[in-house]
C-alpha cells in the first residue's frame, strides 16, 4: 500500500517535470551590429524586427556604434559573448572592423555583412546594393543634367568605409567621358548631415568666386548639409543638390526630390527583412546565395511622386502589420500567462498530493507504532492491574487508544498467559505456542508480529529472560539453575542473552 501510494506521488511528480520542458523549435538570437544610427538605420532596423515577426523561434540583438570603429569591435565581441547564434554586421570602415568580424567567424558563428564591406574573407554572406554603379548611374545623370558642362562640389562618404569608396569611383569614372564637367572640390564628409554642412562652409569661405553648378552628396544627408550652407548665399546662384539614399517617408529622400529640395536621389535598399530571411536559411541550413546585390534605382522629379505614393502605401501595409503583429503579441502573451497559471495549478494540486502521501504514510505509521508501544505496555504489564485499569473503570471514558487495544488486549493477555506458563518448557516450539491458541503457527506468527512488531520466539526469549531476572532477584538460584528453570538449555547461552537484554551479567543482578 505503502509503495503504491509513493509511486503514484513519484509518477506525478515526473509527470509535471515531463510537461513543463515543452517541446520546441531551436531558438536563434541573432545579433545585429549596426555601424551607426539615423534614419537609414531605424528603417533597416525596423524592417529586421519586421522579419523577425515571421519567425517566432527568433530574437533579434541589436547594437549601435555611432559611427565609432573602437565601439564597434567592443559590441560586435559582446554580442558574440552574449552566445549569439549569428551576427549581422555593416562594418563602419573596411579594414577596421575586420578582426572582430574574424574572431566571429573563427568560433563558428555566421556571418553575415551587410552593405558595408570587410576586408576579411571571413563571412558567410554578403548582401548590399551596388554601390559603384549607384555611384556611376549618378554621374552619368549628372553629366546629362547639366548638359555636359558645369562644376560639380562632391562631398564623399566617411574615409574607408566601402560604400563612400566605390560611391566616389563610379561617380569619377562616370564623369570621365564628360571634359565639360569639372569636380572643383572633393571633400571629406562622414555621411552626418552636420559633418557636410560645416566642410562645405569652409570651402565656400576659401571659394568664393567658384561658382557650383551641383553638388553630389555621398548620400541625401551630406547633400542636405551642403544645401544648408549654400542658402544663406543670397547673391549665389542656387545649385542642384544629388544624394543617395533615396528613403521614403517623412523628410525622406523621396520626398525632397518631389519637393524639389533634391534634384536626384539613389534608393539604397534597407531591406532588414530580406536579410533576416538569408539569416534564417543559413542557421536553418538551407541553399542561400553568398553575394546578393539589390536592386535599386534612380528617383527624378519624374519618378518621385509614383515612388512616394507607392512607398506610402507599402509603410502603411507594414505600419497595419505592426499593429497586427502587437496584436497577436498581447493575445500570446494572454496566452502564455494562462499556460503559466495552469501549469502553476497543476504544480500546486501536484504537491497537495504529495503532502497529502506524505502524510497519510506519516500517520499509518503513527497508528503502527502506538499499536506497538500498547501492546508492548500490555505485554510488560500485570495483566489482572490492566484488566481493572481500562474498560471497566467509569470515571474516565476509554480513549480512541484503549478502544483499540481492547479486543488486542485480551489476545496479548491469553498469549501472554500461554507463554508464561510454558516458558520453564525448554522443548517449547511456535507451534506448540499456537495450538494453546488455537492458531495455526503462521497465524499466530503474523498476528504477534503485527501487534507489537516482534516474533513469537522473540517474546518466548523476553518473557524467558524477565522471569530469570525475578528469580536471580528473589531466590537463591544459581544461575545455571535460574537458567534451566527458565527453558534454556544452556547456561553460557542464557549469559549471553541476559547480557543483551539488560546489559549486564546475571551474576550482577544480586551483587546490584
Ligand atoms: C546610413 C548611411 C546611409 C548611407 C549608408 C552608407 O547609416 O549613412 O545614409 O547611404 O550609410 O553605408
Amino acid at each position: 500500500m505503502r509503495e503504491k501510494l509513493l509511486f503514484i506521488s513519484c509518477l506525478l511528480v515526473l509527470l509535471v517535470s515531463v510537461m513543463s520542458c515543452t517541446s520546441s523549435k531551436p531558438r536563434y538570437v541573432i545579433g545585429i551590429s549596426q555601424c551607426s544610427e539615423d534614419i537609414w538605420r531605424d528603417k533597416q532596423n525596423a524592417e529586421l524586427k519586421m522579419g523577425a515577426y515571421f519567425h517566432d523561434n527568433v530574437e533579434l540583438k541589436f547594437a549601435a556604434a555611432y559611427d565609432s570603429d573602437e565601439r564597434q569591435v567592443q559590441q560586435i565581441d559582446s554580442l558574440v559573448a552574449t552566445g549569439i547564434d549569428l551576427l549581422i554586421v555593416a562594418p563602419n570602415q573596411v579594414s577596421t572592423i575586420s578582426p572582430a568580424i574574424d574572431r566571429a567567424y573563427d568560433k563558428g558563428i555566421p556571418v553575415i555583412v551587410f552593405e558595408r564591406k570587410t576586408s576579411s574573407q571571413k563571412y558567410t554572406a554578403f548582401i548590399s546594393a551596388d554601390n559603384y554603379e549607384m555611384g556611376h548611374v549618378m554621374g552619368e545623370y549628372i553629366a546629362s543634367r547639366l548638359g555636359g558642362k558645369g562644376n560639380v562640389l562632391e562631398i564623399k562618404g566617411l574615409e574607408g568605409s566601402s560604400p563612400a569608396i566605390e560611391r566616389h569611383n563610379g561617380f569619377m569614372d562616370a564623369i570621365k567621358g564628360y571634359p565639360g564637367i569639372k569636380v572643383v572640390g572633393s571633400l571629406q564628409g562622414d555621411w552626418t548631415e552636420t559633418t557636410a554642412n560645416e566642410r562645405t562652409k569652409q570651402w565656400l569661405d576659401n571659394n568664393k568666386d567658384v561658382h557650383v553648378d551641383l553638388v553630389f552628396g555621398a548620400n541625401d544627408r551630406t547633400a542636405m548639409g551642403a544645401r544648408k550652407a549654400f542658402s544663406p548665399l543670397t547673391s549665389y546662384p542656387t545649385p542642384l543638390y544629388c544624394g543617395i539614399d533615396g528613403l521614403p517617408g517623412k523628410d525622406g529622400g523621396i520626398q525632397l526630390v518631389r519637393d524639389s529640395l533634391l534634384d536626384a536621389s539613389y534608393i539604397y535598399p534597407t531591406h532588414g527583412d530580406q536579410i533576416i530571411d538569408l539569416a534564417i536559411k543559413i542557421l536553418e541550413g538551407k541553399p542561400y546565395e553568398k553575394e546578393t546585390m539589390m536592386m535599386s534605382a534612380l528617383v527624378t522629379r519624374d519618378n518621385a511622386k509614383v515612388l512616394l505614393m507607392e512607398s506610402e502605401e507599402i509603410m502603411r501595409q507594414a505600419a497595419h502589420l505592426d499593429q497586427l503583429h502587437q496584436t497577436a503579441d498581447s493575445y500570446l502573451h494572454e496566452l502564455d500567462t494562462q499556460r503559466m497559471v495552469n501549469w502553476l495549478a497543476v504544480g500546486i494540486i501536484a504537491l497537495l498530493v504529495i503532502v497529502f502521501v506524505l502524510f497519510y504514510l506519516y500517520h499509518l505509521r503513527k497508528i503502527a507504532l502506538q499499536r506497538e508501544r500498547v501492546v508492548n505496555t500490555l505485554w510488560n504489564m500485570d495483566v489482572e492491574k490492566h484488566e481493572t485499569a481500562t474498560p471497566s473503570n467509569p470515571t474516565s471514558p476509554p480513549s480512541k487508544e484503549s478502544e483499540d487495544a481492547e479486543p488486542v488486549s485480551a489476545f496479548i493477555t491469553r498469549f501472554k498467559e500461554v507463554v508464561e506458563s510454558r516458558l520453564a518448557d525448554s522443548d517449547i516450539s511456535v507451534e506448540d505456542l499456537a495450538a494453546d491458541m488455537n492458531l495455526s503457527r503462521v497465524q499466530l506468527y503474523r498476528k504477534v508480529k503485527n501487534l507489537t512488531g516482534s516474533s513469537p520466539v522473540e517474546l518466548l526469549r523476553t518473557a524467558r529472560l524477565n522471569r530469570a531476572y525475578q528469580l536471580l532477584l528473589t531466590t537463591d538460584k544459581s544461575v545455571s539453575e535460574v537458567a534451566y528453570d527458565v527453558g534454556f538449555t544452556a547456561p553460557s547461552y542464557f549469559t549471553k542473552c541476559f547480557k543483551e537484554e539488560f546489559g549486564m551479567l546475571p551474576g550482577d543482578v544480586r551483587q546490584n
